[in-house]
């Protein structure tokens, strides 16, 4: 695919014919976007939004002259890899990763992006265009639970992020020219389906409760199932793997609030479910099974 097709002359709003004149744009060799190296300030604040940390491993996607990664590696100790298909961008990022003392941490490789495993990552990084964005969407959300994505000035579609910065840059020069836009999204596990959970009661039975969540990206709602009453959710919120939301159970007459808090992996989720009960919160164990895949 050339360097420079029309979509993306028009997305990067000149980014091609710019490299003409600006030694910070460059035509790479056969990758689908120009080389635009995102300015420092930039990469700064995609790590912090990131909260990238020494246990994490980068994978920029895309890596060019390797900045993303190779300040993960220094500033937070974090392991990472950068993949391009340009063999000078790759030859400038490794001997920058040689130079900063990183080139232990840090891997660069001649890959297509689109063929690069992602799986081993606990947070990626973009400076894409929105349609290569979009076509990594579904390899995105199969990712483990939690995994973050910071992407700079593009986005992925309808998936709402999770936050965004805007940032004053004036030796920006493409795209919105003195302006960045960082994004970030947690990949949300899949919890929508239909669940069946039992809390014990305030009078000692156990209460059978069926939950049916609903789920756009990250944002869940649904309602629940206690015996004959259909009750909404309350405040249902997932982050990664985490979820919290809370139920009105009646029992012996009186409604009582049920807070539910706990991790999904696959058809599980385990955690802690909190009573108020004579005035006091109790805690109790609480597990789900999915009984059934959403239509
Ligand atoms: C906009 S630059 C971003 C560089 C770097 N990530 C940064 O933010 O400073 C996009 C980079 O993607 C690379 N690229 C484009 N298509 C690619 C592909 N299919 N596989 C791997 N790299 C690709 C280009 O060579 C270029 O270096």
């Amino acid at each position: 695919m050339s360097a420079c097709p029309g979509t993306l002359r028009a997305l990067l709003a000149g980014a091609c014919a710019a490299a003409l004149l600006l030694p910070q744009v460059a035509a790479a060799q056969g990758g689908d976007a120009p080389y635009v190296p995102t300015p420092q300030v930039v990469v700064d604040a995609m790590l912090r939004m990131a909260r990238v940390g020494p246990g994490d491993y980068l994978i920029d996607l895309g890596s060019g002259d390797g900045r993303i990664v190779i300040t993960a590696a220094k500033r937070y100790g974090a392991r990472g890899l950068g993949v391009d298909l340009d063999a000078s961008l790759l030859a400038l990022a490794n001997d920058a990763a040689g130079r900063e003392g990183v080139a232990g941490l840090v891997d660069f490789r001649r890959q297509d992006l689109f063929e690069t495993d992602l799986a081993p990552a606990t947070v990626i990084t973009s400076y894409l265009l929105p349609e290569m964005n979009l076509k990594l969407r579904s390899k995105l959300l199969a990712l483990a639970p939690g995994t973050r994505i910071v992407a700079h000035d593009y986005h992925f579609g309808d998936w709402p992020p999770d936050e965004r910065q805007t940032l004053r840059v004036p030796e920006k020069k493409v795209g919105d020219p003195g302006t960045s836009y960082v994004y970030l999204w947690v990949v949300p596990a899949q919890v929508a389906g239909r669940w069946r959970t039992e809390v014990a009661a305030g009078d000692g039975n156990a209460a059978p409760i069926e939950l049916e969540i609903t789920q756009s990206f990250q944002a869940i709602g649904g309602h629940a199932v206690v015996g004959a009453r259909r009750v909404p959710l309350h405040g249902a919120h997932l982050q990664g793997a985490d979820i919290h939301f809370a139920v009105d159970v009646a029992s012996s007459g009186t409604s009582r609030r049920h807070s539910f808090r706990g991790r999904a992996a696959g058809d599980a989720i385990v955690g802690v479910v909190s009573v108020r009960e004579a005035g006091a919160w109790r805690e109790r164990d609480w597990r789900a099974a999915r009984v059934a895949a959403p239509p």
